[in-house]
């Protein structure tokens, strides 16, 4: 049986399981999509109607993750999360966005992933059954304080207070950024000035026992090429006239560079 650390996002009791929906001793009732997925997010704790990675961002990712370029990071995560933790540990990806890395780790009692996209949850539910997704706010967690073994947090917003309060002690914190130089050729490609990534990021309030970087290059297509700018914020930020630049190019070597940090809640 399955420890309950899900709590209701209104009075936060705790929520139990019923056959298609979860509740509270309060009556507030969640309903369990078709997908399996809980949406937990309050109408007063979103910023906008459609809230963190719209539906083509979210496409472009699972398209471009499935090609196989992020494996070594994934095996990297899921070989650090070996060293922390057991079969009995809860782990929590905040930040899921389709899912990848959890459900490239095969161990842990639950795997939860939190996203404040349900475009990116709606998938990450269909195909990973075995693993509990929630449409939630990683600011506002409908999680249980001390119950976490082991967050992950990929390229997603940071929320120090809430993960130190769900986190148990000794908990720790998997945080990947972006290096330096990660995907570097390809702004070379779009930008006439090129801007490194700054790595000097917002730090977790707690101790940080670990930091190493990840970097290789791998020689990437046409068609995966626009997958992987479609799934960045640069699809966004980019003119017409510089997206044009990528029409031409056939193939692009290119650099993957990722920070990894492990932090302990003491
Ligand atoms: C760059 S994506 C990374 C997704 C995933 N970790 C990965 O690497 O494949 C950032 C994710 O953070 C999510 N996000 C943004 N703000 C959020 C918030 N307040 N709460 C939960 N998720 C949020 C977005 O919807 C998006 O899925
Ligand atoms: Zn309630």
């Amino acid at each position: 049986m399955k420890e309950n650390i899900l709590i209701c996002p209104i009075c936060k009791n705790n929520l139990t399981q019923n056959l298609h929906s979860l509740s509270c001793n309060l009556r507030h009732c969640f309903d369990i999509s078709k997908e399996g997925y809980i949406n937990l997010l309050l109408v007063n704790q979103k910023k906008t109607n459609d809230p963190g990675d719209n539906k083509e961002t979210v496409v472009a990712r699972q398209n471009f993750l499935n090609k196989g370029y992020y494996f070594p990071l994934a095996k990297e995560i899921s070989n650090i999360t070996k060293v922390f933790c057991d079969s009995n540990s809860i782990i929590l990806d905040a930040g899921c966005g389709t899912g990848f890395y959890l459900s490239n780790i095969d161990y842990g009692s639950q795997k939860i992933g939190i996203d404040i996209s349900k475009h990116a949850i709606k998938i990450a539910a269909k195909k990973y059954q075995a693993i509990r997704f929630i449409v939630a706010s990683i600011f506002n967690l409908p999680i249980k304080e001390n119950s976490i073994d082991c967050i992950l947090n990929i390229f997603a917003p940071k929320a120090n207070d809430e993960f130190m309060r769900v986190l148990k002690h000794k908990g720790i914190i998997v945080e990947v950024i972006p290096g330096k130089l990660h995907l570097v050729e390809l702004k070379k490609c779009l930008y006439n000035e090129l801007h490194y990534n700054r790595t000097d990021v917002k730090k977790f309030d707690t101790q940080c026992i670990s930091e190493h970087q990840l970097t290789y290059k791998q020689n990437i297509g046409h068609n995966d090429l626009i997958q992987l700018f479609d799934m960045t914020p640069y699809a966004f930020k980019t003119s017409q006239n510089d997206k044009e630049k990528l029409d031409k190019i056939d193939n692009m070597d290119i650099t993957f560079d990722f920070i990894i940090k492990i932090w302990r809640k003491i």
